[in-house]
């Protein structure tokens, strides 16, 4: 060791020489003893813990060395947590006695999983249902070729976290033996290429398969490559550095199948390259009942008729998210393709199309899967279903004509039956070149709706046949002038919160008179950013009845 890196280790040494005055914190929850040992500046396990706990938790400190027998004596131990510790050597046997444990999590540290003495390290854990490894593939020291350790003992997993090396080896992991595993997710993924034969190991039991982060350009790509699991329902693909037309190709082997999710996020391919969607490139994924379809920020600059909206199984589709790409979905042609698509999606709840036509890098997204929460859902109906950005202003209104009725511009639009969610925030586009008149068909099922920082040349005038139902309405940064009147007051009449920050408001009550009586029942308003400096004393009156 150098003589720099001496004095390092020493004055580590004194902090946590000093830092180790403090003491693990024991508690006991519902008849079981935890201890919380974090960030204590621990080099080794303390030997004042009670040997009847149930979880114990030694994330950042810095044990580096897991000898033979470690835990031997807490027999009972359910939890374990041993994440961030700069752990480097386990010895074969550390985990001898755990028999007990449910859950291990050993994350970001730096020990090599393909060598001898993990091979056979999980031997012990015999009832573990969920194991977190990730983060331990170092690119300084990572081999391309890496033999994961032998799995084949944890007859119980259910979950596995873990990293996908350059060229990962599973032959002789066990895999066949883990009927119980349903969900893998690869963290960190070196792959440079997609085979059919590179995941055929994994069993097929796996219901739910993660693969973030691959970071280098995957430029080979084979259909097969998901082909070993017959059984999956959830398919997450985010920061994966492929072309979007192969991450559509990997879904060949679930065509004809149901599935509970797709989810693509941030599939660039190489330097974000445009995706055009073409009929061929989605072939297989419009041939799939899929529930939940997110298809987001992968560079979507269009699509052919007749393709991306062509769905086998439309009735089939209840979230469907296209948020952070470039494209106009409505676009010319398209407005027809739509209308078709909006009747035959019946079972559709959700829809967003935010942050579109141009690039955004600050796209934020709802929590879709917290919506089937039914406390959450009426929650959101009161504070919106992202968290909103403090600092609202980000680009300014004011070149948005108000179009005036024409009399031959009339159209009916058939909503989705179930559409409850519908989120069009910064939404930009400049095909609507003429005023219309939408009279809106099936939209009593809507509650919440997003229009922040709509950008479209015209603004229609909206009718609706059936009374609406709304609860929530964001529409800041949209001049309000655009909205308030008297085609308007049936939108907003059972609204309880309203957002309208940055929305000319102060500029609509000198021409329009008091806006706020629209809005009979609201709970919730918020108008800042808007210059209103004083209000009259009865602008709120009708709110307050
Ligand atoms: C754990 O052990 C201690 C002493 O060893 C005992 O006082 C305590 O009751 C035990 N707690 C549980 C939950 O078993
Ligand atoms: C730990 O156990 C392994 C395998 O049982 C053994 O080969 C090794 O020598 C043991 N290590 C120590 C330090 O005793
Ligand atoms: C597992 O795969 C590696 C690399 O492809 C190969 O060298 C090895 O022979 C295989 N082992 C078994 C048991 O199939
Ligand atoms: C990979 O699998 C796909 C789908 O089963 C098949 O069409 C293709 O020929 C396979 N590729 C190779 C190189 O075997
Ligand atoms: C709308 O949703 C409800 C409940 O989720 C469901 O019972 C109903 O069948 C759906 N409507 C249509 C037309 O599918
Ligand atoms: C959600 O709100 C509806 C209507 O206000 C109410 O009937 C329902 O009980 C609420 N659900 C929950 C879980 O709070
Ligand atoms: C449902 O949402 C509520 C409110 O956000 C939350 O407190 C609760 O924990 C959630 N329930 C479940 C099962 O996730
Ligand atoms: C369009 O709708 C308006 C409002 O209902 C109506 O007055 C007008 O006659 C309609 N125009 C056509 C061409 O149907
Ligand atoms: C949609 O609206 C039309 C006209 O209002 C109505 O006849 C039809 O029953 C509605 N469809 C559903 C599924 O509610």
């Amino acid at each position: 060791m150098r003589n720099f890196e001496i004095l390092i280790l020493y004055l580590l040494i004194l902090c946590f020489h000093t830092g180790s005055l403090k003491t693990c914190r024991i508690k006991e929850i519902k008849k079981k003893i935890v201890a919380d040992c974090t960030r204590i500046g621990l080099h080794d396990i303390p030997k004042y813990l009670p040997l009847n706990l149930s979880e114990l938790d030694l994330s950042y400190n810095d044990i580096a060395l897991l000898k033979n027998n470690t835990f031997e004596r807490f027999g009972v131990l359910e939890i374990l947590k041993i994440d961030n510790m700069n752990l480097d050597i386990i010895e074969p046997e550390a985990f001898y006695g755990l028999t007990r444990l449910r859950w291990l999590s050993m994350k970001e540290n730096t020990f090599d999983i393909s060598s001898i003495s993990f091979r056979r390290l999980f031997k012990p854990l015999s009832s573990l249902y969920h194991l977190d490894i990730r983060y331990n593939l170092h690119k300084f020291f990572i081999t391309p070729t890496i033999e994961y350790p032998f799995f084949g003992d944890l007859l119980d997993l259910k979950d596995l976290y873990m990293d996908l090396a350059q060229k990962p080896v599973f032959n002789s992991s066990g895999f066949e033996l883990l009927h119980k595993l349903h969900t893998i997710r690869f963290e960190k993924c070196y792959l440079d290429q997609m085979l059919n034969d590179t995941l055929l190991y994994l069993p097929s039991s796996i219901t739910a398969l993660q693969l973030y982060k691959c970071g280098s350009f995957i430029p080979i790509v084979e259909s097969g490559f998901l082909k070993p699991f017959p059984a999956l329902m959830e398919l997450n693909m985010i920061d994966t550095n492929i072309k979007l037309a192969d991450a559509l190709k990997l879904l060949f082997p679930f065509t004809g199948k149901e599935m509970t999710s797709i989810i693509y996020e941030r599939i660039k391919g190489s330097a974000k390259q445009p995706a055009f969607i073409t009929r061929e490139m989605v072939k297989y994924l419009i041939e799939i009942c899929v529930h939940t379809l997110v298809l987001a920020q992968s560079e979507i600059v269009g699509y052919e008729t007749n393709s991306l909206l062509a769905f086998k199984y439309p009735q089939c589709l209840e979230n469907l998210v296209f948020t952070g790409n470039r494209f106009s979905l409505a676009y010319g042609q398209h407005l027809t393709e739509l209308i078709v698509f909006a009747k035959k999606t019946t079972n559709l709840k959700f829809f967003d199309l935010s942050y579109n036509a141009i690039n955004f890098n600050n796209v934020k997204y709802c929590n879709i899967d917290a919506l089937r929460n039914d406390s959450f859902r009426n929650e959101t109906y009161s504070n919106g279903c992202e968290i909103q950005p403090t600092n609202a202003r980000t680009f300014q209104n004011s070149n948005l004509r108000y179009s005036k009725i024409t009399e031959e511009s009339n159209m009916t639009v058939s909503m989705p039956v179930n559409l409850t969610f519908l989120r069009l925030s910064h939404y930009m586009t400049s095909y609507m070149q003429y005023g219309l008149n939408f009279f809106l068909k099936n939209s009593s099922s809507l509650r919440y709706l997003d229009i922040s920082y709509l950008k479209v040349s015209y603004f229609p005038e909206i009718y609706s046949v059936t009374p609406f139902n709304i609860k929530y309405l964001d529409f800041t940064g949209v001049s309000s002038m655009l909205f308030i009147h008297k085609s308007s007051v049936p939108i907003f009449q059972n609204i309880k919160t309203a957002i309208l920050k940055d929305s000319l408001i102060d500029e609509t009550i000198r021409k329009n008179g008091n806006v706020f009586k629209l809005f009979p029942t609201v709970e919730k308003f918020d108008i800042s950013f808007n210059n209103v400096l004083y209000l009259d004393d009865d602008s709120f009156y009708s709110i307050q009845d």
